[in-house]
């Protein structure tokens, strides 16, 4: 066999003769042709074999869905083909023929997927979704590299609570309880005092007991810590850091975008300045008549779309029942199926809506805004909304009171358009040992295991804060996944820690 080259680089290799290795992806036969679809990682190429070429046309039929191979031919440019270069095959060499494969062309439910997420991420969809994965990732590293910040791996083992003692994971350490780290962030306050501009990227751990679209128990933070940064400065940094990050997706992600049908209008009116308003504006705009009446519309608007849907369903249906040939029957189901689940979750949305609404209208000042305030916040905005100062009582206690009401804290969070809720929260951070140290006492937290924390008030503290940006979460949103799932290779939920 010749050199081997990639799927993607066949436009360097028009009119040679190459190798190619990889997967079976599909197959088609015609008469005295094979068409082998194969992936190799990097793309899809169609392959054709001819039966003139004998052993390469009797190795191709042996060939079963994910079989792995090599294969040689010459690259030709096809504008019909998957990519818009084919492969006239010379030699089909299987590496190993695959048992039959689990995940077929027909529809399958989510668990079945989940349980299968070792195969399932070799689908299309899931390439994409990792491909864009990296390339945000490296968009955040690149960023924060950029302007100065020092990277700082801070520890997965931890004493002590960080963001509230009820979302601890607990770890036996050689008889004594320790936590898996929910931030890296005290530990980076202690680098920014050393380096100015400092930020940690890993994985972080939250027993949350919540089954919603948006929590993993395993996730992924960027964050960025800054000596002598007031909340302004943060909120100017959030707001350029996640402008980046669209760029970069949009910039270097569009074929992997167009394979997850993300409408790209939305992300392209991302852009400076993002609104910013205060929580107690933020309530007042949940009780505000204007806000009711569009919500209001827009259940209308929404059980008029589910109406169509229905209708859409049952003209499907009668389509399938008459179907004939096998191909279009599964053409049929897929859309069903996709159809199905659409009016389901519309459904279920539907249903708890004007509880949703409801209590909007009663949302008492006080409350942490949860998931459902926060999305109907951010269908207000056609960009992300900053959003701060709020309730001292229902945030974590090294976030600074706000010397003007000290009711309420320096602190920031940044809902994501499209209903996809809180994509950053971070803080200016309280610099005063004593005021520190009551906050830790008045949340009945063990003062000894932060002394350490408190010596950085001790020995020149300065104004400083940072944030945190949930990797899996931003995902979702670039990618417009309904669900975070998808979004990390092998997701930990509550009640998934498999494979
Ligand atoms: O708002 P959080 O809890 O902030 C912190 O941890 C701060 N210590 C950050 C800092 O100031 N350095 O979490 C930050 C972000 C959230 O906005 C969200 O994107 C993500 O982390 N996040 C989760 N993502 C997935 N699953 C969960 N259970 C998450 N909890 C938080
Ligand atoms: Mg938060």
């Amino acid at each position: 066999m010749t050199d081997r080259v990639q799927i993607n680089q066949l436009a360097d290799h028009v009119g040679a003769e190459v190798t190619l290795a990889g997967w079976l992806f599909g197959q088609r036969k015609g008469g005295k042709v094979i068409f082998l679809l194969v992936r190799d990682g990097t793309g899809l190429c169609q392959c054709v074999v001819s039966a003139d070429t004998e052993s390469a046309f009797a190795n191709a039929t042996t060939l079963t869905q994910e079989s792995s191979l090599r294969l040689s031919g010459l690259v030709r440019q096809d504008d019909r083909a998957p990519g818009g270069y084919e492969i006239a095959v010379t030699a089909v060499e299987p590496v190993q023929l695959a048992d039959e494969y689990p995940i077929t062309r027909k529809p399958h439910g989510i668990d079945f997927l989940m349980n299968h997420r070792h195969l399932w991420l070799r689908s299309p969809r899931q390439t994409a979704i990792l491909r864009i994965r990296h390339r945000l990732i490296r968009a955040m590293r690149d960023f924060f590299d950029q302007r100065g910040f020092t990277l700082i791996d801070t520890p997965i083992l931890t004493p002590g609570a960080a963001e509230g003692a009820g979302t601890l994971f607990p770890v036996d350490y050689f008889g004594d309880e320790v936590y898996l780290a929910q931030t890296g962030q005290l530990y980076l306050e202690s680098a920014a005092m050393a380096l100015g501009k400092v930020y940690c990227f890993g994985p972080t751990f939250r027993a949350e007991k919540s089954k919603t679209r948006r929590h993993l128990t395993e996730f992924w933070m960027i964050e960025p810590e800054i000596a002598f940064a007031e909340l302004p400065d943060l909120a100017n940094l959030a707001e350029e850091f996640i402008c980046a990050l669209v760029h970069a997706a949009l910039t270097d992600c569009r074929a992997e975008l167009e394979t997850l049908e993300r409408d790209l209008e939305p992300l392209q009116r991302i852009q400076a300045p993002f609104p910013r308003i205060t929580y107690s504006e933020a309530v007042e705009r949940l009780h505000s008549d204007a806000l009711h009446e569009q919500l209001e519309a827009a259940l209308t608007a929404d059980r008029e779309r589910l109406n169509a849907w229905r209708a859409e369903l049952e003209q499907t249906e009668a389509e399938r029942a008459a179907a004939r040939k096998g191909w279009q029957q599964e053409r049929l189901d897929r859309t069903l199926h996709q159809l199905r689940e659409r009016i389901r979750e519309l459904e279920a949305d539907l249903q708890n809506r004007p509880l949703h609404i409801e209590q909007a209208k009663q949302f008492a000042w006080g409350k942490d805004l949860g998931g459902d305030e926060e999305t109907i916040l951010s269908r207000q905005y056609d960009r992300p909304v900053i959003i701060t100062h709020y309730p001292r009582d229902v945030k974590a206690f090294y976030m600074k009171p706000d010397p003007n009401d000290p009711r309420v804290v320096l602190n920031l969070d940044v809902i994501a358009p499209e209903g996809y809720g809180e994509i950053i929260g971070g803080s200016q951070r309280e610099e005063d040992a004593d005021a520190l140290l009551a906050r830790i006492d008045a949340e009945e937290m063990t003062p000894d295991s932060y002394q350490w924390y408190l010596d950085l008030r001790r020995y020149g503290s300065v104004p400083h804060g940072g944030f945190g940006l949930g990797v899996e979460r931003t995902v979702a949103w670039i990618c417009g996944l309904r669900h975070i799932r998808e979004t990390i290779p092998f997701p930990r939920l509550m009640g998934r820690l498999t494979p």
